[in-house]
């Protein structure tokens, strides 16, 4: 078990002396790291978190997962930004993108409270007509209007269908031990509660109960992701580049940054990675896109989008360096039949499985877009189990902070999050945003 990086086809782009020449500042982002000195230092504890965990709250998310799956038909998790996309990454990894659509004996799944739409939340309720339904309400804060007005919409649908001491037994709150409107709510109702460590932030939640009560859920191996992640803290912690491809991937993104790349497209050929990727965006968007600084990350799946931003790729303007995550080994095979008639032409595939023909699909286009003058990185995942993702969570979100203290800037705040809210609430008319209110109308030209 590793994820492995495999730089070579960005040889031409950056040479190994420049690497080295980053050594001195991965040495100190690593100090700065491990001995909390850093920007943001009281948001380390993800840090520790696969081996320095709550065991007992831990043990009561599987208590809590299994009885969902026995009284539950649908399971509605609540939450938006790093309340929900590490769960629903990890379900689509694991599980399937289908997953709701497969025979299975866990609770069909659906995430609520991540945009502001009625469509969105009025087809949701409609789903849940005559089925058994339970809540996962998520919210650091406890603050946040996007699930807050989803979590009042759903607590009273639960109140009206079953009542409100069933509806009690049916909703699952995870929040601030202590502070924010969700933690009242939930004590006065006396919901079960589940807590997001003080000093985890929202992106960095997946390894908490955030992620961890969905992702038991859906069936899948607690004990095995928390392995998997607890070997990455073991084994990327050598500031010596040579020795760590978490920081090694953390540099290179950062001197390809250097050379004009401000755009990194990450890569799967598994369309059960898009989620994945998702997660991956907000985690790099939200920790280093600040200070006029920072990396685009944007993502795509091949072969799907070879057609249809594969042309700018190979051939636009040279702003993008890609980062491929190669799951080496398919959950599921299939081969290509010899067909005697042969019309369609696909004799030469005979006998060869589908996941060969991905992997010349992904040889064809590294070399294609290297001739492109596209720089390409590959991290090499061996397969889509829970060890190994719990090995890639870790590695992403430590290769992130070592990334944005080489950027210089504070990787654990968001700053930039509140600006959007401060307008929608004024132009809502919340009570303390009047004069606000006024000067923004005035701008929209009412
Ligand atoms: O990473 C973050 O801190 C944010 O993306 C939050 O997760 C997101 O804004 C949701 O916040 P909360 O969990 O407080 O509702």
């Amino acid at each position: 078990m590793a994820i492995t990086l495999d730089s070579h086809y960005a040889n031409g782009f950056v040479r190994e002396h420049e690497l080295a020449a980053l050594q001195p500042q991965i040495t100190t982002a690593h100090e700065m790291l491990h001995q909390g000195t850093g920007l943001g230092n009281d948001f380390l504890g993800w840090l520790t978190l696969p081996t320095d965990y709550d065991k007992e709250e831990f043990a009561r998310i599987k208590a809590a997962a299994a009885r969902i799956k026995d009284d539950t038909d649908v399971f509605i998790v609540i939450g938006i930004g790093g309340s929900y996309l590490g769960a629903r990454a990890a379900i689509e990894f694991l599980k399937s993108p289908l997953y709701n659509n497969k025979k299975k004996d866990t609770p069909d799944i659906y995430f609520a409270g991540n945009s502001i739409s009625s469509t969105a939340l009025a087809e949701l309720l409609e789903l849940c007509e005559g089925r058994r339904v339970s809540v996962n309400v998520i919210s650091k804060s406890g603050t946040t209007t996007e699930p807050a007005i989803a979590f009042r919409v759903f607590r009273d649908y639960l109140e009206k269908t079953v009542g409100a001491e069933e509806a009690k037994r049916r909703i699952y709150v995870t929040t601030d031990k202590a502070r924010g409107a969700l933690k009242g709510l939930a004590d006065e109702k006396g919901y079960e509660t589940f807590v997001v460590p003080d000093d985890v932030g929202g992106r960095f939640s997946v390894l908490t109960a955030v992620g961890l009560l969905p992702i038991a859920v859906a069936g899948c191996d607690l004990d095995a992701l928390m392995n998997g992640a607890a070997a990455a803290q073991r084994e990327l912690c050598d500031p010596n580049l040579e020795n760590n491809d978490c920081y090694r991937y953390a540099a290179l993104r950062n001197l390809l940054l250097r050379k004009g790349r401000a755009v990194e497209l990450m890569v799967s050929y598994e369309p059960c990675y898009a989620l994945m990727a998702e997660w991956w965006k907000q985690l790099y968007g939200e920790s280093e896109g600040k200070d006029g600084k920072g990396l685009f990350p944007a993502s795509v799946i091949f072969s799907t989008d070879l057609h249809s931003l594969g042309q700018f790729v190979q051939d636009g303007s040279n702003i993008l360096f890609e980062t491929v995550v190669m799951i080496d080994k398919a959950q599921r095979e299939m081969v290509i039949e010899h067909d005697p008639a042969n019309v369609d032409g696909l004799n030469f595939l005979a006998g060869k499985t589908m996941a060969d023909i991905n992997h010349s699909a992904f040889e064809g286009t590294i070399l294609a877009h290297t001739d492109g003058q596209t720089p390409n990185l590959v991290l090499h995942v061996p397969s889509a189990c829970e060890e190994e993702l719990g090995y890639l969570i870790y590695f992403f979100e430590k290769a992130c902070a070592i990334s944005g203290y080489l950027l210089g800037v504070n990787p654990f705040d968001q700053p930039g999050v509140e600006a959007y809210k401060k307008n929608m609430f004024a132009l809502l008319g919340k009570p303390g945003y009047e004069a606000e209110k006024a000067r923004l109308e005035q701008r929209l030209g009412r």
